[in-house]
């Protein structure tokens, strides 16, 4: 089993890949493949609305990670969304990648199960994580947790790694998600499969 990581911050190897890294560390030592992908640290587009994805099946902007995780999604057991806390919320870089993700690919993550995990010198880490779990609980994806908030504290990864806490709060989740996809994969083997899809209704509040 496959677990995507998206590191949604410009550093590629900084506070936030320090924090998937523990994640995925324990991954590996449960027999799960853990994949980090990087967003970059180019400019990125944020979603427009255009709807082409509806069509395309993917995202019409071809030249960044975007459709590059839509594809590895569809391999994906499970997934891991990475994020550098800016003035209390994810940094923006992750969030124009998961809006276009969830417009264009939404089909390929859902029944999968998903943590957040985000790193900050100092506060709002809670803030951040809440603004990611809600790509989880909009998309039928089982929110997988820890024994406290999944985040590490620091500017350089040396600072996150003497986190001796948040690390631990990482490992456990590493962990847990281990256990929530051998759970469904247990279930799955033994016959029992995910809810059938039922039509949505859309309506924009007084339709
Ligand atoms: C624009 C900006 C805003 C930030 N806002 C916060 C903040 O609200 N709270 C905080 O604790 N750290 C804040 N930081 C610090 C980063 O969250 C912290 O250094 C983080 O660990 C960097 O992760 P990275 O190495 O993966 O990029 C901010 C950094 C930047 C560049």
């Amino acid at each position: 089993m496959k677990v995507l990581m998206i590191n949604g911050s410009p550093h590629q190897f900084g506070c936030t890949y320090t924090a998937l890294q523990a994640v995925s560390d324990v991954l590996r030592t449960e027999d799960i493949i853990p994949e980090i992908v990087w967003v970059g640290d180019k400019p990125l587009q944020d979603c427009l609305q255009c709807q082409a994805c509806i069509k395309l099946g993917k995202c019409i902007f071809e030249n960044d990670v975007v459709n590059e995780l839509i594809e590895k999604s569809k391999l994906a057991d499970g997934f891991i969304f990475g994020a550098p806390v800016y003035y209390a919320h994810p940094g923006g870089r992750v969030l124009s990648v998961l809006d276009r993700v969830f417009y264009a690919g939404s089909k390929h993550l859902q029944y999968k199960p998903g943590a957040a995990v985000v790193s900050a010198r100092r506060a709002g880490t809670t803030a951040a994580l809440d603004v990611l779990n809600k790509y989880f609980t909009m998309n039928k994806m089982p929110v997988v947790s820890s024994h406290y908030w999944n985040g590490v504290h620091g500017r350089t990864p040396e600072e996150a790694r003497k986190d001796a806490e948040g690390v631990q709060t990482l490992k456990i989740l590493g962990r847990n998600m281990a256990w929530m996809l051998k759970s469904m994969n247990f279930a799955r083997q033994n016959g029992l499969t995910e809810p059938s899809d039922v039509a949505k209704h859309n309506t924009n509040f007084i339709r």
